[in-house]
């Protein structure tokens, strides 16, 4: 595979190889093995056209532990901000010598188009309310950390799907793996063509909560609507906020997630993303190992035994 753009992209075995992958290099991390040869040369660019803490400063991270070079591009302060367009803009890159291209862009569509006029690798960091797959691949990573192989795992998430590219992109990713997944948001809040989703979908929190082994909470993207969808915080949380009076309802092993960042008292209380059940903090430490991962595999070659080379060196 070339290019990552969206969790669709990725087979069962495609997937699986991933998780080993960032399996093996975070295992290697734990024994103080800070970086790896493995990308020496190679020149990942970060191309963000939308804020990012997280997913920019991860995958910078993922490159320099592989010992790639890193060009960070944010569109404020460029020439973008001048008309350039992003085909210019991604060629301007290339020309410097880029191998791989992280973009993140308001569009959904762009790392497609972007992958049409580069030479490398393209890795979609999130486009538009379309897909985030790394963001999927990091928190099944995580699932299976805390609970084992996914298969039949019942997966509740919870919000604003409607405009949630970590929804699309978990949905398509749990399916291929074999969970279960059930979408529970307000009518307003969810996709019209979510009925051809693979998935379940719920009104009734209450009633979802006992039955589920995880349970991720979305942002409320307020920026992204109107009052027609969202008419006021109260009502969603007492509807749809998971407080620590719903936390009480999961079973013992339920753990709770959200890929950040949050809107503390809408969609999840302090004290609920603050408890030992919330995996909030391991999701963001998974993420560099889930993209080192997906940036050795894609510039680093893709035999299967990867782990035993990264582990040799
Ligand atoms: N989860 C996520 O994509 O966070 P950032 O917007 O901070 O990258």
């Amino acid at each position: 595979m070339r290019h990552l753009i969206s969790a669709a992209d990725l087979s069962k075995d495609d997937a699986l190889l991933v998780l080993d992958t960032a399996e093996e290099l975070a295992r290697v991390a734990d024994q103080s093995i800070k970086k790896l040869p493995t990308l020496r040369g190679r020149t990942v660019v970060n191309l963000f056209f939308e804020d990012s803490t997280r997913t920019r400063i991860s995958f910078e991270a993922a490159a320099k532990r592989l010992s790639a070079d890193v060009i960070n591009f944010s569109a404020k302060g460029s020439s973008v901000s001048k008309g350039e367009s992003l085909k210019d803009t991604a060629l301007t890159l290339e020309a410097m010598g880029a191998d791989c291209v992280v973009i993140r862009h308001g569009a959904s569509g762009a790392p497609y188009r972007l992958a049409n006029w580069v030479h490398g690798s393209v890795v979609n960091a999130g486009d538009g309310t379309h897909e985030h797959p790394t963001q999927a691949l990091l928190d099944a990573f995580t699932m299976r950390r805390r609970l084992g192989n996914l298969e039949g795992r019942r997966v509740t998430i919870v919000g604003d799907v409607l405009h949630s590219r970590v929804a699309r992109s978990n949905v398509l990713l749990l399916g291929t793996l074999g969970a279960d997944v059930t979408l529970v948001a307000p009518p307003t809040l969810l996709p019209v063509a979510v009925d051809t989703w693979p998935c379940s979908v719920s009104y009734d929190l209450d009633a979802v909560l006992p039955k589920s082994d995880v349970v991720m909470m979305l942002r409320v993207q307020r920026e992204r609507m109107n009052a027609a969808y969202f008419p006021s915080v109260r009502e969603y949380s007492r509807r749809y906020g998971l407080d620590a009076e719903r936390l009480a309802r999961l079973s013992d092993d339920a753990i709770v997630m959200h890929p950040g960042p949050m809107n503390r008292g809408v969609e999840i209380a302090a004290e609920v993303a603050d408890s030992p059940r919330s995996t909030i903090v391991e999701q963001v430490a998974n993420g560099v190992s889930a993209r080192m991962a997906v940036l050795y595999l894609l510039l680093g070659g893709s035999e299967p035994a990867i782990g035993k080379e990264v582990v040799a060196r």
